[in-house]
């Protein structure tokens, strides 16, 4: 886990700081994010590209995580961006990411969303849809621009883990489908608009993905079709995109590749192909969101109830929960965790790790073996980085948790602790809207 260790109490260290001292001075639940981990992931992505001599990007995809200053690391590190909302692009408009490096997804952006992306000359659009397009050239028009797009294809491919699945007749929300001749189109009818240049295609093909072989798939099949471009539409992509989706470890009985073995293997077909039919070689994009920062982040939290259900059940209840990582009810994630003033302590008894929403879903882990839990104790809860404070919410009332980064001994605060007032701050009395 990084820069992770133990200090002389006994204590989790995370770059160099003492989680515990962190809690004191900064409450619970609090996220931590070891930021030298982050730069090396970053690091290794890079220096895979310029490793096997090809041209690329990796954009971070900041729906894992959006905050001002993670995204002022990601460009210090020389990544691109995926945005997939005015709201996450506003956020690196602040950041002040440079635009011509951001990337924008998503099935349904809004007029005022693609205005906006527009307006600040973004990188690239990755047109989903024929409304989309509809909206770019029409945005253009009245703007006398012109914007870079990409298509964004779905190959028919749906890749989880271990499994992947091909799915003959593709049923996904998002992006043109390869197989009905939906995407050929699209391409025909962007080359026909003066208002758009099409540098290539994109394809995602999920998430938390341990092997190669999806993506080696989905590559194929997206070669197959462009043979075909190339024939009819005199088209060859000057840019392939293949998303993002490479796995991280959880658990022990998480085994991903390393994050530049999933490089190394999207490089390696994508040469064989164009080798094989004679096209050019395309750039290579990349957006890897959970391998960047999911392991880089860990949630502490303090422990303060504790039900024994006879012969059944232990239950040591902490002070966030589904507010600040909801993946355990959404998804069953399984996490590992550790009480941090205790690591050096044996473990005792096999307890499960109940939130504090009011909800009898609202549990973080079922079944660990820990040290003996007390009240005020601190509990680490490991690889919450990606899709922890994201997708946090207010449920209950609960005020979302800060965030700090911490490197070389160092603890910085990025994100404040909501506060009470902050949780009414938009509301309004019916006394205020009856004097408006
Ligand atoms: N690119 C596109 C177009 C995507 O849709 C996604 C994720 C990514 C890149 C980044 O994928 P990553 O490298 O992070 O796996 N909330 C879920 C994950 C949803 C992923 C959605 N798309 C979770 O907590 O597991």
């Amino acid at each position: 886990y990084g820069t992770m260790g133990v200090n002389e109490l006994g204590n989790l260290e995370i770059g160099g700081c003492d989680t515990v001292e962190l809690t004191k001075q900064f409450g619970t639940p609090l996220y931590v994010y070891d930021i030298e981990l982050i730069r090396n992931r970053a690091r290794s992505f890079l220096r895979t590209f310029k490793n096997l001599q090809i041209n690329g990007q990796v954009a971070y995809a900041s729906k894992a995580f959006s905050t001002i200053a993670i995204l002022e690391i990601m460009n210090e590190e020389g990544l691109s961006l995926d945005v997939v909302s005015g709201g996450e692009l506003y956020t690196a408009l602040k950041a002040n990411f440079p635009t011509e490096k951001i990337h924008f997804h998503g099935n349904n952006k809004s007029y005022p969303e693609l205005e906006m992306a527009i307006d600040c000359n973004i990188g690239c659009i990755v047109v989903d849809n024929f409304y989309e397009l509809g909206l770019v050239d029409e945005i253009c028009k009245r703007k006398n621009k012109q914007a870079n797009i990409l298509l964004r294809v779905t190959p028919g491919i749906e890749a989880h883990t271990h499994e992947y699945i091909l799915t003959g007749q593709e049923d996904s929300k998002f992006g043109f489908d390869l197989q009905n001749g939906q995407a050929k189109e699209a391409l025909q009818k962007s080359l026909e608009l003066s208002t758009v240049n099409v540098l290539g295609v994109h394809c995602h093909i999920g998430s938390q993905i341990f092997e190669t072989r999806g993506f080696i798939i989905a590559i194929e099949k997206i070669y197959d079709h462009l043979i075909n471009w190339k024939t009819d539409l005199q088209y060859e992509p000057k840019i392939l995109n293949v998303g993002g989706g490479f796995g991280i470890r959880y658990t022990d009985s998480d085994h991903p590749m390393e994050p530049e073995n999933y490089v190394e293997a999207i490089i390696h077909e994508v040469s064989k192909q164009v080798e094989t039919h004679n096209l050019l070689m395309p750039e290579i994009w990349i957006e890897p969101g959970r391998s960047l920062v999911g392991d880089a982040g860990t949630t502490l939290y303090t422990i303060g109830s504790q039900k024994e259900v006879p012969d059944v059940r232990h239950y040591v209840s902490v002070d966030g929960g589904m507010s600040d990582n909801i993946r355990p009810a959404l998804y069953q994630a399984k996490y590992e965790a550790i009480i941090a003033n205790k690591v050096l302590e044996a473990t005792e008894e096999t307890v499960s790790i109940a939130g504090k929403a009011c909800e009898s879903g609202d549990m973080l882990i079922w079944d660990i073996a820990l040290p003996k839990a007390e009240a005020g104790d601190v509990l680490a809860v490991f690889c919450t980085g990606a899709y922890g404070y994201s997708m946090a919410s207010n449920y209950n009332r609960l005020p979302r948790p800060a965030v700090v980064f911490v490197e070389q001994g160092h603890a910085k605060l990025v994100v404040k602790r909501e506060t009470y007032e902050d949780l009414i701050k938009l509301d309004l009395s019916l006394q205020e809207v009856v004097k408006k």
